[in-house]
């Protein structure tokens, strides 16, 4: 390890919560893709010149291929403004530091996405008509230097399906018409992959997942960690089960090209017209309640967003999938009722 990836793992190691870091070989996004394939790449178009709030949703609105054609909420808390930290680059940045970055509010005292930060989905279609079935998105993030963690938020990350309604904001998946695969951060800027995926398998008891009342699955938290004040680099790999009802779907997370989380095993659908659509832009404190606001007005900063895709899903083996997936109740629960759920939903369905 270098002297340079010591030093960031010794942060992590003071600033994660629980830090259970796993250092390994830096690794920039552009060679995941070539490892897996992944021929076709896409960056989202920044302006040259800041912009108004107004604007800023008029060029995401034409230039980003929202799926609506819109910014589901938070329009109002969208702008394009010079970069805040010029100084503090992603450790290995090759980046335009000239050029804007897309600035998030969250005014003091919201939580949850429609008072807090902003959500939209771009849709990422191949120009042949084949669909996603890996994809990497990878992006520059900052947040304020004061920025209050408070017990944590949704940050961006990769969606598929449809269907808006499903698949976030407390409405679980079973894997047939959409999933998620965005990040949070929690209490002091633990960072984590949060799912909305079928939780077969027994995928709650595993080891580093928990699967907590709001629905979403928490991947390996504090396996990095967020820092306040300058720009990180995080790439997300989704790479989808095949067939649908084996379990070998994986998710990886690279922070500063470095990996921090290499999940496998995992149902990420059960019906193979569920595949990798696109770039979730997806912000806000929270949490459903107000224990989750932001106490200030604070912001996070996102740019060089870039997606790779290919049309091969995961080549990993895989368990069959052996039991029911999570119902609604599930959620409503501990993981062990859920697991006590679990197994009578499965016996009733034999
Ligand atoms: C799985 O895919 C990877 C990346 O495309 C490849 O390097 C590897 O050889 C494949 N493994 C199998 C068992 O096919
Ligand atoms: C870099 O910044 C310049 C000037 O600010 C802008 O014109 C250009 O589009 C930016 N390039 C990228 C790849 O964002
Ligand atoms: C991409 O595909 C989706 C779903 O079929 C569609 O709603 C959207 O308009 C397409 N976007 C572009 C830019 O073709
Ligand atoms: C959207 O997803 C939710 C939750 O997965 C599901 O209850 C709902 O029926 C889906 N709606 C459509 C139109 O597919
Ligand atoms: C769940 O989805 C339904 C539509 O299928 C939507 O009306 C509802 O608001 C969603 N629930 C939450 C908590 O977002």
């Amino acid at each position: 390890m270098s002297s340079r990836s010591y030093t960031r793992y010794f942060l992590y190691t003071l600033l994660a919560t629980t830090p259970v870091y796993v250092a390994s070989q830096q690794t920039a996004a552009a060679q995941v893709a070539a490892a897996y394939g992944l021929t076709t790449s896409t960056s989202l178009p920044f302006p040259s010149a800041t912009q108004s709030p107004s604007d800023t949703d008029n060029t995401i609105m034409n230039g980003w291929s929202l799926g609506k054609g819109r910014i589901q909420d938070g329009d109002a808390n969208l702008a394009f403004v010079a970069d805040p930290f010029p100084n503090n680059p992603a450790p290995g940045s090759s980046t335009n530091a000239t050029g804007p970055v897309l600035q998030t509010t969250y005014n003091a005292n919201t939580f949850g996405s429609e008072d807090s930060g902003a959500q939209f989905y771009n849709l990422w279609n191949t120009s042949d008509g084949s669909t996603f079935q890996t994809m990497i998105v990878s992006y520059e993030i900052a947040f304020d230097q004061d920025f209050d963690w408070v017990k944590g938020g949704k940050l961006p990350g990769i969606r598929g399906g449809l269907n808006s309604t499903g698949c976030s904001g407390g409405n679980a998946s079973n894997g047939k018409d959409c999933f998620s695969t965005r990040l949070m951060w929690r209490k002091n800027g633990a960072g984590e992959v949060y799912a909305y995926i079928p939780t077969t398998n027994g995928l709650c008891s595993q080891s580093g997942v928990v699967c907590n009342s709001d629905f979403g699955i928490s991947l390996q938290r504090g396996s990095f960690g967020f820092v306040s004040g300058q720009w990180s680099r995080v790439t997300l790999v989704v790479r989808l089960n095949n067939p649908p009802n084996v379990a070998n779907g994986n998710v990886q997370l690279y922070f500063n090209d470095l990996k921090a989380i290499d999940q496998q095993g995992l149902q990420i659908r059960s019906a193979s017209s569920v595949t990798a659509n696109g770039f979730y832009f997806s912000t806000f404190f929270g949490g459903s309640d107000s224990s989750w606001a932001t106490p200030n007005t604070v912001h996070t900063y996102y740019r060089n967003i870039v997606l790779y895709g290919g049309s091969a899903p995961s080549n990993l083996t895989g368990p069959v999938v052996n039991g029911a997936g999570r119902t609604a109740t599930f959620g409503l629960g501990t993981p062990l009722l859920g697991l006590v759920l679990g197994g009578v939903v499965s016996l009733m369905l034999l």
